[in-house]
């Protein structure tokens, strides 16, 4: 029995774990709702239409009560610009994870103000798109189809969508599709590791030890690729819909509590491989010798 062994075995396990959790995360409604790749705030769209001049270049019902307004009735305003998102079919916010995209509303309120405090605001999550696996995360068509739905003939020419954001979402949708896919090889990957650590436990020969680095750095380095890509895809994606969602009230939020539980994992898959290279460079004393010693 080999005692050293114990820590890759519980390495693998963590890891698997936290892949699993990933993988699945915000997967069944407000579960893990927080582990989101990125959240998409659209509670202000609409709010540069009233920004300029403050008149709505479409007909919306009651719209024109809210034209030329003294800056006393900014708060109005303010709540204003929330009943266009509302009435325009266009939820809160929409955040995606890596099986599926979730929408709601804010509560209390969209945007803090003097009572309420950003940390007191929640997700009240409305409903999840179907689980698929590999889903693109599109909000250029999500909140397209949510106009068409509204019925008002209302398109995203109108809210003067602007068309250098498409960089970012484009970005977005490299990611829904191989991370699924390089996610479920480093579980499988992992997994096999924490198949053959086990065995690894009992092993005196060359051969398994040997095996067992080689799965670990594959494990490893899948894990690696999948954190590496969805950060960087994630970093890109928010950058672009921020410097540009911006002048149509869109906010982009990136997931660091996510890319936390990703490179947790592909951190502790570092520890296994680290455990196995000094696991093989501790001489390994045969049978005999083993032998020899419990016996004097
Ligand atoms: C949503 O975005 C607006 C600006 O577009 C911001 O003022 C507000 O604080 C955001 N709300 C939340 C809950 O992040
Ligand atoms: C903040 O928003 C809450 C909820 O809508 C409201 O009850 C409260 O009066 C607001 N506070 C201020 C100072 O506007
Ligand atoms: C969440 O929304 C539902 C309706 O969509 C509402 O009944 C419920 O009270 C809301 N929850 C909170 C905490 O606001
Ligand atoms: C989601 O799945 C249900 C049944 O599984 C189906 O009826 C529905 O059309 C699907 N929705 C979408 C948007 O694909
Ligand atoms: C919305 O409607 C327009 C025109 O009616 C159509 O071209 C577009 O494909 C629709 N978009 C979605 C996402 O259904």
């Amino acid at each position: 029995m080999r005692l050293l062994a114990i820590v890759p075995i519980l390495c693998c396990l963590a890891a698997l774990i936290l892949s699993f959790l990933c993988l699945f995360a915000g997967s069944k409604g407000n579960l893990m709702e927080d582990y989101h790749l990125l959240t998409l705030n659209t509670s202000r769209i609409g709010q540069n239409l009233l920004d300029n001049g403050g008149k709505l270049p479409f007909d919306l019902p009651g719209s024109e009560l809210l034209t030329g307004l003294p800056d006393e009735f900014t708060d109005t305003v303010s709540d204003a610009i929330g009943d266009i998102a509302e009435r325009l079919g266009v939820e809160d916010f929409y955040s995606a994870h890596i099986l599926d995209y979730c929408y709601g509303q804010y509560t209390p309120i969209e945007v803090a103000n003097a009572t309420v405090s950003a940390s007191d605001i929640s997700k009240n999550i409305t409903g999840c798109s179907n689980r698929t696996a590999a889903f693109a995360f599109d909000p250029n068509e999500i909140i397209e189809q949510a106009l068409n739905k509204s019925g008002l003939g209302i398109t995203l020419r109108d809210l003067e969508w602007p068309q250098d954001i498409q960089r970012g979402i484009d970005a977005l949708r490299i990611i829904s599709i191989v991370t699924f896919a390089l996610y479920c090889i480093a579980i499988g990957l992992i997994g096999l590791s924490l198949i053959l650590a086990i065995f690894g436990l009992f092993a005196n020969g060359r051969m398994l030890p040997c095996c067992n680095l080689l799965l670990a750095i594959l494990a490893f380095l899948a894990s690696g690729l999948a954190s590496g890509l969805v950060t960087a895809v994630l970093v890109k994606g928010t950058e672009v819909i921020n410097q540009y969602g911006g002048q149509i009230g869109i906010e982009a939020d990136r997931g660091n509590k996510f890319l936390a539980l990703t490179w947790a994992a592909t951190a502790v898959m570092f520890v296994a491989v680290v455990i196995w290279c000094i696991d093989m460079c501790i001489p390994r004393r045969n049978k005999h010798a083993n032998n020899m010693d419990k016996h004097g």
